[in-house]
C-alpha cells in the first residue's frame, strides 16, 4: 500500500517537470526582422549565420538606414551595417546567434545587443586564413550600456 501510494505521487511530480523542460526546448524561436543596405554582403552573410540557428527572418532593405537606428535608440558609437528587432529587442550589427538566444532566456531590462564595428571572424565577418579577432557584445539602454559576453567567432571565451 505504502510504496503504491509514493509510486503515484512521484509520478505525478515527475510528469509536469519533464513536460515543462522539453516545451521550452522546443518552443518555436520569435520572428527576427533584419534591416540592410540594398547592397551589404556581410549583412547577408549574417542572415544566414542567424537563420542556421534556427531564427526566422524577414529581410527589409533600405538606404534609410540610419532613421531606422534612431527610431530604435541604438547608440552611434555602437552602430554597425544592420539593424535586426526581435521580441522587443534591439540587435545591431554582428550579433552572435548565441547571444541573442541567452538575451532572450535571461530577458534583461535592456535595449538590445550590439557588436560595434565589424570584428573579424564575426558570425558573418569571417575572413578565410584571417585569425578570429576577439570582441564584446555590448548591451545598451537607458541604464547605459555595459559587457553582455566576450566572443570570439561565434562562440563566448
Ligand atoms: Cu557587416
Ligand atoms: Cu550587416
Amino acid at each position: 500500500m505504502i510504496s503504491l501510494t509514493r509510486r503515484s505521487f512521484l509520478g505525478i511530480v515527475a510528469a509536469p517537470a519533464l513536460a515543462t523542460r522539453s516545451a521550452q526546448a522546443n518552443a518555436p524561436l520569435p520572428n527576427m526582422r533584419v534591416t540592410k543596405g540594398p547592397s551589404c554582403g556581410c549583412c547577408a552573410a549574417w542572415v544566414e549565420h542567424v537563420r542556421k540557428a534556427g531564427f526566422p527572418v524577414e529581410v527589409v532593405e533600405t538606404n534609410e538606414l540610419g532613421r531606422v537606428k534612431a527610431r530604435l535608440g541604438v547608440p552611434r558609437k555602437l552602430a554597425s551595417c544592420h539593424t535586426a528587432e526581435i521580441d522587443g529587442y534591439t540587435i545591431e550589427g554582428h550579433v552572435p546567434a548565441g547571444a541573442i538566444r541567452r538575451l532572450l532566456a535571461e530577458r534583461p531590462p535592456v535595449s538590445g545587443l550590439a557588436v560595434p564595428g565589424m570584428p573579424v571572424g564575426s558570425p558573418g565577418m569571417e575572413v578565410e586564413g584571417a585569425e578570429p579577432e576577439t570582441y564584446d557584445v555590448i548591451a545598451f539602454g537607458l541604464g547605459g550600456q555595459h559587457r553582455f559576453g566576450r566572443y570570439k567567432g561565434a562562440e563566448p571565451t
